[in-house]
């Protein structure tokens, strides 16, 4: 069918240049709310009562924090520690009230009209911000935050009640590791056993190329109160702390650091296993460079030469634990590492 022919399916339709009336807003729906000051007074009790919950919740954050046990044995509660159930819980609740009363504040109780925004340029002219300015300050009024002072100050005392999970959270922060990060529980005869399994390994046991990773053999550790024996959380904090690898390469490809000749035997070397970067296990070996490349950022040493930084964002040498060997024929620490291992922190180097 061309545009000259006729069709009787399109009769009813206004012309092109016919104008479109203008619809107009439906008529406006009042509102229980608005109509019946009952109802008013309750739900302006319901929001009120939302923002008391509010700040229940937030109380018993603060009593689950400092009541409730975290550490070796916590209450295990859905699965998870009590502490952790109880802290979630009661902080979500605060939060969640305080948004549900603001909505039903919104919907029930501040003024209910409709507005028109015209279609205007992007810039906005002096005048049209002096409106928005204005009617900010309409805003204000018609939420009634003036002239309902239960809303009012249950909210503030609920927002200002919040702020005292987030300050007690900081403690969290503390307290300072003191020079726990300094050292570790190698000690001088400390065997190195192989990880998990916890076997002592003989110089012989690894060929060149090997690369294992190991673990000391822990019984005890020596502190300020003396010898004790490690367990626990505290055996597993110790042993990650002094994670390594062993690795063994031809004796003539190793180019050992200055004071460091005898650190090694028959070519076997030990690193730790820790990232200088920020702290993830390494193991990936390029055993024809002898590179140790770390999976997160791609940090790349060279074992032959001190563990030196080739490539990738580490900024340090990973720390080499001395080696020697024992009247057993085991691998065994000459002494801690001689410099603290892990990721850089403040005041490092400043011991
Ligand atoms: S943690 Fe190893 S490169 Fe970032």
């Amino acid at each position: 069918m061309t545009d000259l022919q006729h069709d009787p399916q399109h009769d009813n339709l206004p012309a092109i240049n016919d104008s479109v009336s203008d619809p107009g807003l439906p008529a406006h729906l009042w509102r229980p709310t608005d109509v019946d000051p009952r109802l008013e007074k309750r739900a302006e009790r319901q929001v009120a009562s939302l923002f008391v919950l509010s700040m229940v919740c937030a109380v018993l954050f603060l009593v689950s924090y400092f009541a409730l046990k975290v550490g070796d044995n916590p209450t295990v509660f859905l699965g998870s520690g009590a502490s952790n159930v109880a802290l979630g819980l009661s902080f979500g609740g605060a939060l969640l009230f305080i948004g549900i009363g603001v909505i039903q504040w919104a919907r029930k109780l501040m003024d209910d009209h409709e507005i028109i925004e015209m279609r205007h340029p992007a810039a906005s002219p002096p005048e049209d911000r002096e409106a928005t300015l204005a009617a900010l300050s309409q805003g204000t009024e018609e939420s009634g935050i003036a002239r309902r002072p239960l809303i009012r100050n249950t909210l503030l005392g609920s927002v200002t009640i919040l702020l005292a999970p987030v300050v007690v959270l900081l403690r969290d922060l503390g307290p300072l590791p003191g020079d726990k990060l300094e050292s570790t529980v190698w000690t001088q005869g400390m065997r190195v056993v192989r990880d998990v399994v916890g076997t002592p390994i003989r110089a012989a046991d690894l060929e060149i190329g090997d690369l294992v990773n190991a673990e000391p053999e822990i019984i005890f550790a020596v502190d300020e109160e003396g010898e004790h024996v490690l367990e626990g959380v505290e055996l597993q904090v110790a042993k990650s702390k002094a994670a390594v690898i062993l690795l063994r390469m031809d004796p003539d490809d190793n180019t050992p650091g200055p004071g460091r000749e005898n650190w090694s035997v028959d070519g076997i070397l030990c690193y730790s296993k820790i990232c200088t970067h920020v702290g993830c296990p390494i193991s990936l070996n390029e055993r024809k460079t002898h590179h140790l490349l770390c999976p997160c950022h791609q940090s790349t040493f060279d074992l032959a030469d001190a563990a030196k930084v080739v490539f990738g964002p580490a900024a340090r040498p990973l720390p080499q634990l001395p080696l020697a060997v024992d009247a057993d024929g085991y691998l065994v620490a000459q002494s801690d590492f001689t410099e603290p291992v892990g990721p850089s922190y403040w005041g490092r180097d400043s011991g």
